[in-house]
């Protein structure tokens, strides 16, 4: 009675579960690619004749130019992008596509395809990163001396300079790169003829394909290569880092933003109102660069966790990789391009900014550290001292600076007048000048350094 259904029903359903073609037509180019090599490698070794190669070589140039302005014509029986081209090879030129998938198999094939697009993705990142490291320069050289309050515990600490505060960013970032480029170093072998899992009998050229590739070398051990994917998880450690860089900047861009801070105003283009209170401008980008945090964390999470106790070598868990690279890789661009564009457009109020930084006795430890220098007074003992004064000026709702100086003797007779030149938030952030300090001429001479490797 439902025979005929059931025989129907989980093919159909088995198609729908084994198809990847909707994830992974992301790699036609790669796939392309790596098959005009392949051929060419099984022409130059004699295995393929010169006429099938070149009938091959043709027909992929011409699915390329394609798929270059139409769309793929998904077909679920198909599975995969690498049975798509290779039929639509056969569309093309007949039998001699069937020769391609001589001396390989589509678990080096699909290996090889997703270094390679890794590859071009990170090359792409680095782009992106490198221009949101631009505008946190420039914004940072325009303050290389606009004062604001340092936190810790986000506590008034010690006042700093704004450009200081962006070009700790702009070391993040520079770490991000650096990160991007081991894991692309790491990943540049050509899994290309480890074949389904052992290598193969035919007397395949690996350098020949490799190099052409761009590939550093063929992988040294076939096993590994069909079923290997730590560079995608290392690629996602790498989006998830720099993604969590993006969401603490994002964080503090919501913190100054709101208006009990009042130390930025979020660009038109980059906030957005609310449908009830006409007032609000809100800092949606910025919040939502925060949350994409929990996106690279869990891309990761779920590739370690497709990986952990597979056996070698291929299984078909692994065809699930290649989303969450995909995911990771979007957002992150996004992300980048986003903040990239907010901090070009912040508008910092420097008056408030540096009103802020003067409120909270920020110059406390400047006064402690005078002590210690002009006056010969241990550390522990300035610090007392100086908690003193903090002390009388809370009493009297002044600042540190404010505090006649009779107050000030009255407190410890070591000090004198001179200590007034080291109160003042600026003259604070001047005397920083210890090598990465926040003194504007530090900031400056970073600013000079970090400039030379973002071309
Ligand atoms: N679509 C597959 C994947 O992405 C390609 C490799 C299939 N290999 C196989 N033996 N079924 O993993």
């Amino acid at each position: 009675m439902w025979g005929g259904r059931f025989a129907a029903g989980p093919a159909a359903i088995m198609q729908e579960i084994n198809a990847s073609i909707g994830v992974d037509k992301r790699m036609w180019r790669e796939d392309i690619e790596g098959s005009r090599a392949h051929a060419a490698m099984l022409a130059a070794q004699n295995i393929i004749s010169a006429d099938d190669a070149a009938a091959i070589d043709a027909g992929l140039a011409e699915i390329a130019a394609e798929w270059e302005t139409g769309p793929i014509e998904e077909d679920l029986a198909l599975e995969d992008i690498h049975m798509h081209v290779e039929a639509r090879l056969k569309e093309k030129i007949g039998d001699a596509a069937g020769r391609l998938h001589t001396a390989r198999s589509r678990n080096d094939q699909v290996a090889t395809d997703l270094r390679l697009w890794v590859r071009g993705a990170i090359d792409r990142l680095d782009a992106g990163l490198t221009a949101f490291q631009s505008a946190l320069l420039m914004r940072a050289e325009e303050h290389a001396a606009s004062v604001m309050p340092g936190f810790t515990h986000l506590q008034t600490a010690q006042p700093v300079t704004l450009g200081h505060h962006l070009m700790a960013y702009v070391e993040m970032i520079r770490r991000d790169r650096g990160r991007f480029a081991d894991a692309r170093a790491r990943l540049n072998e050509s899994p290309l003829g480890a074949a389904a899992l052992a290598g193969t009998g035919f007397a395949i050229d690996r350098q020949m394909t490799s190099e052409r590739l761009g590939f550093d070398r063929p992988t040294a051990n076939s096993l590994d290569a069909v079923s290997d994917r730590d560079f995608a998880l290392e690629f996602l450690t790498c989006c998830l880092q720099a993604g969590l860089h993006l969401s603490r900047l994002s964080e503090e861009v919501v913190i100054w933003a709101s208006q009990p801070w009042s130390f930025v105003k979020l660009p038109d283009e980059y906030s957005t109102g609310s449908s009830i209170m006409p007032q609000k401008r809100n800092p949606d980008a910025a919040e939502l660069v925060r949350a994409k945090a929990g996106l690279f964390m869990g891309a990761l999470t779920r590739l370690a966790t497709v990986m952990k106790g597979l056996p070698l070598a291929y299984s078909k868990d692994m065809q699930e990789d290649k989303a969450p690279v995909f995911e990771a890789y979007d957002t992150l661009a996004l992300a980048l391009a986003a903040m990239t564009g907010m901090v070009d457009g912040l508008a910092f109020d420097t008056d408030r900014m540096k009103a802020a930084a003067s409120a909270g006795h920020s110059t406390a430890t400047d006064l402690a550290d005078w002590l210690v220098r002009e006056a010969g007074v241990p550390f522990r003992q300035a610090h007392h001292i100086t908690g003193r004064a903090v002390a009388e000026a809370e009493r009297r709702s002044a600042m540190l600076a404010d505090l006649p100086l009779d107050v000030l003797t009255g407190i410890d007779e070591r000090i004198d007048e001179r200590v007034y030149d080291v109160l003042s938030v600026d003259a604070s952030v001047a005397s920083r000048t210890s090598f990465g300090g926040t003194a504007p001429d530090q900031v400056r001479a970073r600013i000079v350094d970090a400039r030379k490797d973002v071309k």
